[in-house]
């Protein structure tokens, strides 16, 4: 629950001077003293605000407290600037009424500061938006640049406004801001050229030299040395607390974001250079012929370069120092200047430029935050302007901001008081007078237009003939003397001749907040603010584009011989529409107070501020307060906010508004001395009165929102449930549907499986009947092959039983039979009987094994080995020899019809048999090989032709064989050629001849038992051949070669027969060694085929697979 508080609560003091009891001066001032020392510089009197300066920042400016006070009522928290400012923004935006807010005081009272809160709080609870956003910033952000060209430090404020400014910010029908328009009045510009002692110049000064850059400073040709200058004061030139190198830096953002082009950015700070510059011209008297003093400027460097700062012709502005041109009526007379003059014509023209420029930065930021719709606009002006002072030392200023100050108060009492009261009295409301001090006398004094010192003013500085201070101050004594506010030493009014405070040349006021002594002294040079016409036209010429509009008077086409508004009528004419301005709009005062003349926090000098109470009129203001009515309003309007409180009055009222006004009063059962009736208005006499009804319809507007809120969710709720309904109904049919479907398809796949698990038990029950049908049946089948078998089989051993039986019956019938002939016939044999049978029997036998053989006697081939099989036991031997004769006689068949040559070649393998069989290896594969001896074709190769008839005999074997190398058992191809007188080794390509060895050498020949081709020749010792040693040789057709060799051997009568040692090591002799060839069984790895290899001088290993 939200905690309500209220401006009673915790309360120092009184928040709202109007319940203060007693109600007196002093009990006013300890109030307010008693909030001061406890932070609390806001006082409400009704809703006036009274704001203490504390000196020192307090923690009241947060955003959590913009939201506290933001839409809540004025007297609901404790006192406030924002809930001022909150007030005014909802009355603009909620009512639809311009507001305007003023802010006064003394100098250094806080105004500008509470201007500054007021709108950022504005700006805090206005409308947001990229757009309002923008607007917001640059209106915050046009003060910065205001207060560096417009504010300086003086002896009262640090940060004192030395122009008036009144700032409109306008508004759109929601309350977003649009834009804004400042309105500034009189800058107090001779501070440009003299400060007084404690004060400085305008703070732009002290900023650009602090903050800008080197390079910057270089450009506008000045040294940050501020002693450079002589318009800076150097007492205070640095104020505690105030950093001008940071604000410049700023300036130069704010500048930014309010929307000046970087290049105007730089022509203002070289103007600002320029009036630094103009400072330091000096000038010097020069006598000339006629008597006269003439200037001349000392050093002409300054001007020189503030000449190239401006783009002005150094001879023209130095001219224009120089002389004075005074046109009258077609005729111009040029003067020449003395030194005075021209350093009133210096000082003049800084002053000029200063204000005019800063009249233009006032010009440039309204043409940025000017509202960009043209759409209509509510307003909320915020008046801060130069609050009244009194100095040691017053001059034509301050007699300005004090009238203008004047003013403000007059505005104040207008509203506050004297309005009031004549409202009261207008609208019949009974009511007793109150006195207060009414400063209009003193603003008659001031600005009245026959006999007003302005007009005196005027008219002195307008009138032809010698005009000085002195005879403007002779003026005001004759005119004013009998004015009760207006005292001076020359005055007819002889209670001031003694009056030695009074100097001669001063006059005084009787200001509303005390009395001013104004020196004359410039009061004429400054109303009149002339610029001689030769000064402003060289400014005019300047190759500079601000410049030359700063000084549109010095456009030679556009010369003006009248008199320009003097600067006092100007005032008084900007402050008289300022004023109508202000009354147009709803008023909300903010009344500063100055706790201390020290600018020191925690110090409250009870004086002084019981002086400003006096002159602020805020004990009046009370007492207006107490005795009369917080709030009023016209009958139609209350009854149009009010009407929803009473049951008669909602929704519509239709008799006359102010009786519908007491009908809702009275049934409010509101206390009649809380309300008076006027003629056209309610009056209210209490705020909380007025918060009642207010609480009261912000209740009721809640229990209205709440009924539409209801009817609106009821109906939105029906809708809803409509709908809702609707669609349910469609849910509900599809999901039926859908239901009825997935039950269907439930059912139908249930029927199915019931379906099939019946058909499949029907057909598992045919099945298993078929099957036992079917056992039955094979059963039957079997039962009966079974017993058919049985019956079979006894049957059979029946049989059997009964064969043997018969055969037995047979057996023994013939055994009795033969028993019974033996016996009967035994008789009738002879003794030798029984060997004729026998050898009957025999020859029977034979014979018939003799007719079987001829039908069953193997073919004629010599190696067909079938023989029939033996009939008889006995006839064993027969049977072999029968056979044995058998084959040889179909040898001798087979060998008589064999032709010569062929029985020869038999032979050959006849005696290849006996050589070799089961004693070499190579020998069975020999076997099927027929020896066709010429294996070359020698007789018709015609390579071997030559050889051919080398061979004296027939060639008995023509062949290729290896020659096995002695040194490394390779071999080399060799023709091996054999007659039957010699053998001979040739060449087998080219068929000559390496060795022929006549047979009758050959002593024996070696060959391995295993399957190799090697052969070793062996030559008989001391035979013609043996010199070359034996030879070692291998061939495919070693038995072939061996049986021929060994053939013609035992052929020839004449020599010894050829050994053939079959041997697995033998020795060969090779010239004059003796190597071992020995035969090994090779191993797997040395591969299928026979290897040869010398393993040392005596050893030559021949490796032969297994076979
Ligand atoms: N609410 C505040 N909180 C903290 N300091 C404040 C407050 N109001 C004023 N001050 C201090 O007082 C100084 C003077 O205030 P400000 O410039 O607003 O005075 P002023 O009334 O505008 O004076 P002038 O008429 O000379 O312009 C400020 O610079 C600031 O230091
Ligand atoms: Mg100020």
């Amino acid at each position: 629950m939200e905690v309500k508080t209220s401006l009673l609560d915790n309360m120092i003091g009184v928040g709202d001077m109007v319940l203060i009891e007693p109600l007196s001066e002093d009990t006013f001032i300890e109030n307010l003293k008693k909030r001061f020392d406890h932070n609390e510089i806001y006082t409400y009197i009704g809703s006036v605000v009274i704001s203490m300066n504390p000196y020192k920042s307090l923690p009241i400016y947060t955003a959590e407290k913009v939201e506290e006070y933001r839409n809540r009522n004025f007297y609901e928290l404790s006192p406030h600037i924002y809930a001022l400012a909150d007030e005014a923004y909802r009355s603009l935006r909620d009512q639809d009424k311009d507001q305007c807010i003023l802010i006064t005081g003394e100098s250094g009272a806080g105004k500008t500061e509470a201007s500054k809160f007021v709108m950022s709080y504005v700006a805090a609870v206005c409308g947001k938006g990229q757009e309002v956003n923008k607007v917001k910033e640059q209106l915050l952000q046009s003060n910065p640049v205001l207060e560096a060209f417009g504010n300086a430090k003086t002896v009262r404020n640090d940060n004192s406004s030395r122009f008036g400014k009144y700032m409109d910010v306008e508004f759109d029908f929601k309350g977003d801001p649009l834009g804004g328009v400042i309105s500034n009045y009189l800058l107090e510009k001779s501070r440009v050229v003299k400060q007084p002692r404690g004060e400085r110049n305008f703070h732009i000064f002290y900023q650009l030299l602090s903050g800008a850059s080197d390079d910057t400073l270089k450009k506008l040709k000045l040294d940050r040395d501020f002693s450079k200058y002589n318009y800076l004061s150097l007492d205070s030139a640095t104020v505690n607390g105030l950093d001008d190198a940071a604000s410049f830096r700023t300036v130069r953002n704010a500048m930014q974001i309010v929307g000046f082009m970087e290049d105007e950015v730089q022509s203002v700070l070289e103007l600002v250079a320029a009036v630094l510059k103009l400072g330091n011209i000096e000038f010097k008297p020069e006598s000339r012929c006629n008597g006269f003093d003439e200037s001349r400027i000392k050093d002409k460097n300054d001007l020189k370069e503030m000449c190239e700062l401006l783009g002005i012709e150094q001879s023209v502005l130095e001219r224009a120092f120089s002389f004075r041109t005074v046109e009258a009526k077609m005729e111009k007379v040029s003067t020449t200047l003395n030194v005075a003059q021209a350093y009133y014509a210096r000082d003049a023209l800084a002053k000029n430029l200063y204000s005019r420029l800063f009249s233009w930065l006032v010009n440039r930021i309204n043409e940025s935050i000017k509202a960009q719709t043209k759409t209509s606009k509510k307003v909320m002006g915020v008046l801060d302007i130069y609050g009244f002072e009194i100095f040691e030392d017053n001059s034509f200023e301050q007699f300005i901001i004090n009238y203008c100050n004047e003013k403000l108060q007059q505005i104040f009492i207008e509203l506050t008081l004297r309005e009031e009261q004549e409202e009261y009295v207008r609208e019949g409301i009974e009511w007793t007078n109150i006195e207060y001090f009414n400063n209009a006398i003193i603003c008659d004094l001031i600005e009245n237009n026959k006999n007003g010192i302005l007009a005196m003013l005027d008219e002195e500085c307008l009138r032809p003939g010698t005009v000085t201070d002195e005879t403007f101050l002779d003026k005001l004594n004759t005119v004013c003397a009998e004015h009760q506010h207006f005292e001076s030493r020359q005055s007819k009014n002889s209670k001031f001749l003694t009056d030695h405070s009074l100097p001669h040349n001063c006059f005084r006021i009787q200001h509303y907040a005390g009395k001013v002594l104004y020196r004359v002294e410039g009061f004429v040079d400054k109303n009149n603010d002339l610029l001689y016409r030769d000064l402003s036209q060289a400014m005019y010429k300047a190759n500079h584009s601000l410049i030359k509009i700063l000084f549109p008077e010095g456009n030679p086409a556009k010369v003006n011989l009248k008199r320009p508004p003097t600067a006092g009528f100007q005032f008084r004419a900007s402050v008289g529409t300022l004023m109508k301005n202000l009354l147009t709009k709803n008023p909300n005062y903010i009344r500063c107070v100055k706790p201390n003349d020290k600018k020191a926090a925690h110090i409250f000098t009870d004086s002084l501020v019981c002086h400003q109470v006096r002159y602020l009129g805020l004990m009046e203001n009370v007492r207006v307060r107490r005795a009369g009515y917080a709030f009023r309003q016209a009958y139609e309007p209350c009854l149009e906010r009010y009407k929803m409180l009473c049951k008669q009055t909602w929704p519509h009222w239709k008799g006359p508004a102010r009786e519908g006004v007491e009908v809702l009063l009275k049934n409010l059962q509101v206390p009649a001395e809380e309300f008076a009736y006027g003629r056209s208005k309610i009056f209210i006499r209490n705020p909380r009165t007025l918060f009642f009804l207010e609480e009261k319809r912000r209740q009721c507007l809640e229990d209205l929102a709440t009924l539409i809120q209801k009817i609106y969710r009821g109906w939105k709720c029906r809708i809803h449930f409509l709908l809702l309904k609707k669609s349910q109904v469609v849910v509900a049919a599809w999901y039926r549907r859908f239901a009825q479907q997935k039950k269907y398809q439930n059912i139908r796949s249930s029927a199915l499986v019931v379906q099939s698990f019946i058909r499949g038990w029907k057909a598992r029950k045919l099945l298993r009947e078929l099957k036992h049908k079917k056992r039955c049946e094979e059963a039957v089948t079997t039962i009966s092959a079974y017993w058919h078998g049985t019956q079979a089989r006894r049957e059979l051993k029946c049989l059997k039983e009964e064969a043997r039986r018969k055969h037995a019956v047979a057996v023994i019938w013939a055994y009795w039979l033969g028993l019974k002939v033996r016996r009967e016939y035994r008789k009738f044999f002879r003794a030798n009987a029984g060997k004729k049978i026998y050898d009957f029997t025999i020859q029977r036998i034979m014979q018939k094994y003799f007719m079987g053989l001829k039908k069953t006697m193997p073919s004629m081939s010599p190696v067909d080995k079938s023989w029939p099989a033996r009939p008889y036991g006995f006839l064993d031997r027969t049977h072999q020899e029968l056979r044995r004769i058998f084959h040889l006689w179909r040898c001798k068949k087979y060998r008589s019809q064999f032709t010569e040559e062929k029985k020869a070649t038999y032979e050959e393998k006849l005696a290849a048999s006996e050589l070799f069989k089961d004693k070499k290896a190579l020998y069975p594969s020999s076997v099927g090989q027929p020896f066709k001896g010429d294996y070359v074709e020698i007789t018709k190769n015609p390579k071997y032709q030559k050889l051919n008839s080398l061979a004296e005999d027939k060639v008995l074997l023509a062949d290729v064989v290896s020659k096995i190398n002695r040194a490394n058992g390779k071999g080399a191809p060799r023709i091996f050629l054999l007659t039957k007188k010699s053998l001979v080794l040739a060449d087998q390509k080219t068929g000559q001849v390496k060795a022929s060895v006549p047979l009758l050498d050959l002593s024996s020949v070696s060959v391995s038992t295993q399957s190799d081709g090697f052969f070793a020749l062996k030559l008989k010792e001391g035979s013609t051949s043996a010199a070359k040693g034996d030879f070692l040789l291998s061939s495919d057709r070693l038995i072939e070669i061996i049986t021929k060799l060994h053939r013609i051997g035992a052929a020839s009568a004449d020599r010894n027969q050829i050994n053939i040692d079959i041997s697995d090591e033998f020795l060969v002799q090779f010239k004059q060694d003796k190597v071992c060839v020995k035969f090994i069984q090779g191993t797997p790895k040395n591969g299928n085929g026979v290897a040869c290899k010398r393993k040392n001088n005596r050893l030559l290993e021949v490796s032969v697979p297994s076979p």
